[in-house]
């Protein structure tokens, strides 16, 4: 039997940003303070039926925890010209300050003119390894038929 190889935390970081991916602002609005959200781009579609889709919410994130404490979320995918939101979204201090949004169905905040959006409420969690699986049931939908992504690949974002 072989022994396992060692996997640099670098190494996969690099192999794994050959992934190209979207972007999606995940948004809540946790029952104290202001409305929450953070960017990623581990976001997945999970079933068809139920409707499931999930992110991977980093242990060390601050957001995570309101964003659990509100039992909802709004998956905001992003819009090509919205790069400034996604860097924004994953920066320290207030995200949501000259932000443009409207109340969901379940109150978590929709980004305006993003590319498409999905509320979901938690159904489920795991934890893995340094992140949490965050699964969440679609309550609700809508999409930009016009629009086109932004994309995050190789740690730069890029245009469709
Ligand atoms: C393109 C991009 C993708 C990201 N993807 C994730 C992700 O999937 N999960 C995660 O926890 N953080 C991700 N982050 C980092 C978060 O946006 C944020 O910086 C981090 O959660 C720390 O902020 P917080 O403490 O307010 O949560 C990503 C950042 C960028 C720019």
């Amino acid at each position: 039997m072989s022994a396992l190889r060692q996997i640099a935390g670098d190494d996969l970081r690099g192999a794994m940003a050959c992934f190209a991916t979207g972007v999606v602002v995940v948004t809540a609005a946790p029952p104290e303070g202001g409305p929450v959200g953070m960017a990623v781009n581990s976001f997945v579609s999970v079933s068809l039926d139920p409707p499931l889709v999930l992110f991977c919410a980093g242990n060390g994130s601050t957001t995570w925890p309101a964003i659990h404490a509100a039992g909802h979320f709004c998956a905001n995918v992003l819009s090509a010209d919205q790069e400034g939101l996604a860097r924004g979204f994953a920066r320290k201090g207030d995200r949501f300050a000259g932000v443009s949004h409207t109340p969901g169905i379940t109150g978590a905040p929709v980004l305006t003119a993003v590319h498409a959006h999905l509320e979901c409420e938690i159904a489920d969690t795991h934890e893995a390894g340094d992140h949490t699986l965050v699964i969440g049931r679609v309550l609700d939908l809508a999409l930009d038929q016009r629009a086109s992504p932004l994309l995050f690949y190789r740690s730069s974002y890029r245009l469709f």
